[in-house]
């Protein structure tokens, strides 16, 4: 809810729809979720070369990314992961209006949060993709130290340790990293987005 009065919303009069008949691909975004380590910077990295290389007009947001700018000050209390993800929800939005496959990685481990992006957008528009990963390997994995730091409590609510996941319920998308390599996880997506029409079979 906006706190501004005074404020109109103003068209603009190039539409989304012309944006995606010249970029020749539908504009979506594509919703990374999962535990800390479970894959979604890695996947979604390789993803976004994949789309570019097949001239794909994308953009990636990333959480560590975005909490170094626009959200630097916001923390990881339930209130402040809500609005990180409110806010990425929003500036994805403006980037679905741009014309841009746009790919996100961020834990976002409430549902509700997750929800609350889903019904900003069309309902074609968001792909929420399950970067499945047992806690135990993410945490064998532990790329950035974390797990650990969270273990010796350094760390305070940290998702899988002392703060909750909610896996999605029904998402359009689950990539399984313990099962499958980065590759085949990018294949599978490729894959839905050519199968769903989101982007051209060539
Ligand atoms: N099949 C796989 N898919 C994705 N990542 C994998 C896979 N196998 C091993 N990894 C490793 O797991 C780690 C995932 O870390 P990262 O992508 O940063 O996770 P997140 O962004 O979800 O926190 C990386 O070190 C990556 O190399
Ligand atoms: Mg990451």
């Amino acid at each position: 809810m906006s706190t501004s009065k005074n404020i109109t919303w103003h068209d603009s009069e190039v539409k989304k729809v012309e944006r995606q008949h010249r970029n020749k691909h539908k504009s979506v975004v594509i919703w990374f979720t999962g535990l800390s380590g479970s894959g979604k910077s890695t996947v979604s990295v390789a993803l976004e070369q994949e789309l570019f290389k097949q001239q794909v007009q994308t953009y990636r947001l990333d959480g560590d990314n975005i909490r170094h700018g626009l959200n630097n000050n916001l923390g990881f209390s339930p209130e402040d992961r809500k609005e990180n993800i409110r806010r990425i929800g929003e500036v994805g939005k403006l980037m679905v209006d741009a014309g841009l496959v746009t790919v996100t990685a961020f834990i976002s481990p409430y549902r509700e949060d997750r929800d609350a992006v889903r019904d900003l957008l069309e309902d074609d528009e968001f792909i929420e993709v399950y970067t499945k990963c047992s806690l135990d390997e993410c945490e064998a994995r532990d790329p950035k130290g974390l797990y650990q730091k969270a273990r010796n409590g350094e760390i305070q609510g940290f998702t899988g340790i002392n703060a909750p996941y909610e896996e999605p319920i029904d998402p359009e998308i689950v990539i399984d990293t313990e099962q499958n390599s980065v590759e085949e996880s990018v294949r599978y997506i490729i894959s839905y987005l050519k199968s769903h029409a989101y982007i051209k079979n060539k």
